[in-house]
Parts: C-alpha cells; structure tokens; sequence
C-alpha cells in the first residue's frame, strides 16, 4: 500500500496552473445544471492561470491541499462580507477536484481555513452556498454550521437563492 503525504499550505505562484485547473472542474462538477450553462462557463474562463497567479500575487489568502504533491484543492479566506452578519471571518471559496471528493479531503481544508481566520484574530465564521448545492449543504451541515440568513444571486437573469452557515 502506498502512503500519500497531504500538506495545508498557502498557495504561492507556481500553483496558479493547478489552482485554475482545479477550479474549473470543481465548478463545472458542482454548478453544471444550476447556474445557467453561459454563465457558468464565463465564470470558469475568467478564473485561468493568469487571474490565479495575480490574486496569489495581491496576497489575498489563498491555502491548497496537497495529496503525494498534487495539488487536490483550494480554499480563500478573509473578512466576512456580509454587514448583517456578526461573524468577523469569512470563507469565500472552497473547492476540491471531483476525483478528491467524499475522502475527508474538504473536511481537513475547512478546518485549517477556520484554524487560519481564527489565528489572524477574525472571530466567528460564515459560508455560503447556492441552495441548490446538495452537496455542500450537506458538509456545511455536517461540519456543525447552522444556517442562519439567505440570499440571492443573479446569473444571466436567473435568480439563485444562496444559504450562510456560521460558526461562532
Ligand atoms: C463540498 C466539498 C468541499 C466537501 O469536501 P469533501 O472532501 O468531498 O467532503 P468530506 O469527504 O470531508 O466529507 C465530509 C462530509 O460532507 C458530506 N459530503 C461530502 N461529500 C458529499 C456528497 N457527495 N454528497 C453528500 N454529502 C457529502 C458528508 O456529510 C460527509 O460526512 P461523512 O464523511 O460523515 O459522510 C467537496 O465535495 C467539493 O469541493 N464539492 C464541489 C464544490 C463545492 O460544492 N464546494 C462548496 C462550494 S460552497
């Protein structure tokens, strides 16, 4: 049998490639017949290796896991967004290849993500999810996230209600 190492780390430039990558299938898997196919695709192409190497560059934060040295998945993390909201701390993105989902992958990423906001002094945490996303509602759900506020979100003139879960 073999042992894969996985690894937690910010992200740094060399990983845009892998990080673009990632997003693309993540997102083509999980929004594919949910948000509106010209849509989807323009978001997917707007986020290339190009977009990710400059977020990677402004320092915004960005972490990826790791398995055997491949990049698996990736999570950005900062200040909560939502004024309504009291939680400080905000998890605005978090995405794992499909071949990388259901192994206990996203549940490590998300609590280093929270480790992470925590350490920079942000207290409380929010995430949100298009409602239509079984899947991540399930894992927010499971991972002890109570949702507390809904949303909307408008792709090509279609309205998607999105969910906030936090964590104190
Ligand atoms: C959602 C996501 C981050 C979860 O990470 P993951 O590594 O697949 O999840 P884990 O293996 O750590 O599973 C943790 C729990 O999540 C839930 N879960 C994970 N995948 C699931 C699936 N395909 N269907 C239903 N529940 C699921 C389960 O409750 C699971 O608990 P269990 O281990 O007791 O069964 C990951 O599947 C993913 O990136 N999905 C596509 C993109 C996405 O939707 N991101 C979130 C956007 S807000």
């Amino acid at each position: 049998m073999t042992t894969l190492a996985i690894d937690i780390r910010n992200a740094e430039p060399r990983d845009a490639a892998a990080i673009a990558d990632v997003h693309h299938d993540a997102w083509a898997g999980a929004y594919a017949g949910i948000i509106p196919h010209k849509a989807l695709n323009a978001m997917i192409n707007r986020r290339g290796r190009d977009w990710w190497a400059n977020a990677i560059r402004r320092a915004a934060t960005i972490i990826v896991i790791e398995v055997g040295g491949k990049v698996c998945g990736y999570a950005t993390l900062g200040r909560n967004r939502a004024r309504g909201l009291k939680q400080q701390g905000e998890i605005y993105e978090l995405y794992l290849r499909p071949e990388c989902q259901g192994i206990g992958l996203g549940t490590r990423l998300f609590a280093e993500a929270r480790r992470r906001l925590s350490t920079h002094g942000l207290r409380g945490l929010v995430v949100w999810a298009l409602e239509d996303n079984d899947n991540a509602l399930a894992f927010y759900a499971g991972a002890g996230g109570r949702d507390v506020a809904e949303g909307v979100e408008v792709f090509d003139q279609r309205a998607l209600r999105k969910v906030a879960f936090v964590w104190e």
